[in-house]
């Protein structure tokens, strides 16, 4: 499922993102541009980040 529209980032992208060692949003951020238009997907990518870094 797409969580960032703008950049076209999907939950499979944010879950490679954090199988590479991403721990943060603002690492997300860096690395796939999450959030960085307009910004209304922090909360859906947060909580997506926290779902995959729990199952780590
Ligand atoms: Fe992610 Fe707009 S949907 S920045």
């Amino acid at each position: 499922m797409i969580v960032c529209i703008c950049n076209n980032v999907s939950d499979r992208k944010i879950e490679q993102a954090v199988s590479n060692g991403t721990t943060s949003m603002a690492q997300l951020r860096e690395c796939l541009a999450v959030g960085t238009c307009c910004g209304k997907c922090h909360s859906h990518a947060k909580q997506v980040l926290r779902e995959c870094l729990s199952l780590q």
